[in-house]
Formats: C-alpha cells, sequence, structure tokens
C-alpha cells in the first residue's frame, strides 16, 4: 500500500510516499480502508523531533474515517465494509496517512451515512479534545460565558460550536478579520483580535463586568495572566498546551480560580465520546470546516500550513 512516512525528523521535506506492507490488524484492532484523514497541530512536532519520541521510519496521522477492512478477533460490533472515523492518536500510535491504517478499537466509532468521511478524518481529535475541556473538565453550564482562544483552529471552531450547542454565550479570538467573521457563523457571540492591546478590557466588557466563567486556553503561557484578569468569580481554565508563567496571583486567589490542565490521552476509551460527537454533527451542532484538502504528495505542504495558521478548520488528506 502507499503511505506517508518520514525517516528521519527534520522540516515538512522529510515527509515523502513509500510503498509499505499493509498493516496486520491485532486481535483488538480494526483495519481500515482510509478514505480520509486530517493534520492536527502536534503532528508537525512529532515530525521535527520536538515532541516525544517515535520510532522511524514513522507513518504521520492521528485521525481517520473509511471503511472496515478486517476485525481482529477480540472486536465485536463492527463488520467488514462498515463506515467508521477512529481518532486521537499519538506517540506511535495512528498512522493514518497510508491507504490502510490498524487501530485499536476503543478509538474507532461508526460514521453515520449523513458525515461525510472529509468531517469524519477531521473532526476526531479536535472535537474530543473540546467535548473532554468543556463537558468533562470544566462542566459548562447553559448561559455561561465561555471564552475559546483560538476560535478559528482546529480546536477552537469545535468548541465555538460546543460551547454554542451547549447553552454558553461563546466569547472568541482569531487572528484575522475573515477567520473572526467566520468564527461568529459558527457560533461566538463576539470574535476578538488576539493581537488587540486591550484584548481584556474587550472581554471584560463583552461579559457586562460578570467575566468568564470557563476559558479553553491554548498557549497558557502566553494567556494565563489574561485569563486570570478576564476570568469570573470561580472561574475554570481548562488548559490543553503550554505551562504555568509568573504571573499576579491575586486574581487566582481573590476570584478562586481553578487552573486544570488536559490531554485526551488520558481518555483512552474514545468511542463514548466519538459516538456523542457523531450525534451532534448528524443533527446539525456541530462538523468540522475544511480549509484545505491535500493528497499524499502534497502532505508536506499541509504540515507546513497547520505550522503557519491563519484558516478556519482542518486540513485533510486523502488517499
Ligand atoms: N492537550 C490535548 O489533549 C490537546 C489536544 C488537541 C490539541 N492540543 C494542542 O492544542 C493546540 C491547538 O491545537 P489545534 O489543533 O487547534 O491547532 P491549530 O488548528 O493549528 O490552531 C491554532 C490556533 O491558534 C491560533 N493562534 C495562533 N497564534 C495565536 C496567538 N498569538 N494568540 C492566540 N491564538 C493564536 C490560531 O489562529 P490563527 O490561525 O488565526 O493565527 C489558531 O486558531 C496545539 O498546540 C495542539 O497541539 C492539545
Amino acid at each position: 500500500m502507499r503511505a506517508v512516512r518520514y525517516h528521519e525528523h527534520g522540516g515538512p521535506d522529510v515527509l515523502q510516499v513509500d510503498e509499505v506492507d499493509q498493516p496486520d490488524s491485532a486481535a483488538d484492532e480494526v483495519l481500515i480502508e482510509v478514505r480520509a484523514a486530517s493534520v492536527n497541530a502536534v503532528d508537525a512536532r512529532f515530525r521535527a523531533g520536538s515532541y516525544g519520541s517515535v520510532s522511524l521510519p514513522a507513518i504521520p496521522g492521528g485521525d481517520a474515517a473509511g471503511v472496515v477492512a478486517e476485525v481482529g478477533e477480540d472486536v465485536e460490533g463492527f463488520a467488514e465494509g462498515d463506515r467508521v472515523f477512529a481518532g486521537g492518536m499519538g506517540h506511535g500510535e495512528g498512522g493514518t496517512f497510508a491507504e490502510y491504517a490498524s487501530i485499536p478499537k476503543m478509538k474507532v466509532a461508526h460514521l453515520p451515512e449523513n458525515i461525510s468521511f472529509e468531517v469524519g478524518g477531521a473532526i476526531p481529535n479536535v472535537g474530543v479534545t473540546a467535548w473532554m475541556a468543556f463537558v468533562e473538565n470544566a462542566g459548562l453550564r447553559p448561559t455561561e460565558y465561555c471564552l475559546v482562544h483560538g476560535g478559528n483552529g482546529g480546536v477552537g471552531h469545535t468548541a465555538v460550536q460546543l460551547g454554542n450547542a451547549m447553552g454558553a454565550d461563546v466569547l472568541a479570538t482569531a487572528g484575522s478579520a475573515e477567520a473572526r467573521e467566520r468564527v461568529r457563523d459558527l457560533g461566538a457571540v463576539v470574535a476578538f483580535d488576539y493581537d488587540s492591546e486591550t484584548l481584556a478590557d474587550e472581554i471584560y466588557e463583552a461579559t457586562d463586568g460578570e467575566g468568564v466563567d470557563v476559558i479553553l486556553d491554548h498557549r497558557l503561557d502566553d494567556y494565563l495572566g489574561l485569563d486570570l484578569t478576564v476570568a469570573a468569580q470561580n472561574g475554570r481554565i481548562v488548559t490543553i498546551t503550554g505551562g504555568i508563567p509568573a504571573v499576579e496571583d491575586a486574581p487566582l486567589q481573590h476570584k478562586e480560580v481553578t487552573v486544570r490542565g488536559m490531554a485526551i490521552a488520558n481518555t483512552p476509551e474514545r468511542r463514548p465520546v466519538l459516538r456523542r460527537i457523531a450525534r451532534l454533527v448528524e443533527r446539525g451542532d456541530l462538523t468540522a470546516e475544511i480549509a484545505e484538502t491535500y493528497d499524499f504528495e502534497a502532505v508536506g505542504e499541509a504540515h507546513r500550513a497547520v505550522t503557519e495558521g491563519g484558516y478556519v478548520g482542518k486540513l485533510v488528506v486523502r488517499p
């Protein structure tokens, strides 16, 4: 089969298309004929060698949608030909930028007929992250204010839609006027320029002075200070990237703000959340915006694009 691989760590040019053996599925795995996969920000870090160890040569890609080609002997509930989607792999798992990928059964769910393979291959990692952040970690409630930093990004644009579907008032940031407009279309009440020098004031004013109840942060090193300034009393900050910088500590104590880190790797049993994501997509409350689609030969371009940003949603890869 054809697969995208890198044989050494480095820039996007280390990605190449190779002819490799089709993977065997282990007893607890499902072999998927991949119809669409997508790029996640972390893929470029694995490739560059700056995020954990990966055994080389490596096939990138942690999300996929496609058709079941083979079912491991310990797997129940799936049959050859079923439409499925799967995701949230990393650290040596995954390898979905290939014609076939063998994936642990707990990370695979059925993909309803009315959801395209492109959306199915784009949404797993980011959708599960948004769900875990708002539903499991923050306990976001209807009418609360929530702030999504980078509301046009992969995680951000699903979080904007999910927050809206949960009945919260969603505030978001994005880098360009075009992206901010799209983020409002996706359900944000207001979208701010993340480069604005008065960002904290603008956010606080948008909450009528109540402050933000839940903040989804993806650059905590840069934004913890701002988060604490705009947080409401008992505000909850959920962070998916970045460490804790030195900040003025008064707001933390006075407002009793919680800062909580999370990683989807801590929830290996992904299927229950993927099923809920599928239901949200089916009823029109959630989707993955497809910013661009690439074939295997152009995956280097896709890795460049994910690092540069400036688009809305996800970059899809098709065999
Ligand atoms: N902990 C976990 O389980 C988990 C799961 C998924 C992802 N992540 C991490 O979360 C981060 C986001 O992932 P993603 O897939 O959403 O990435 P992404 O699609 O590349 O999105 C990045 C977002 O960051 C925005 N951004 C860029 N510069 C910014 C700045 N100075 N201030 C505020 N926002 C800025 C981008 O906006 P523009 O495009 O407009 O510049 C874009 O909206 C990545 O670091 C990823 O590795 C963690």
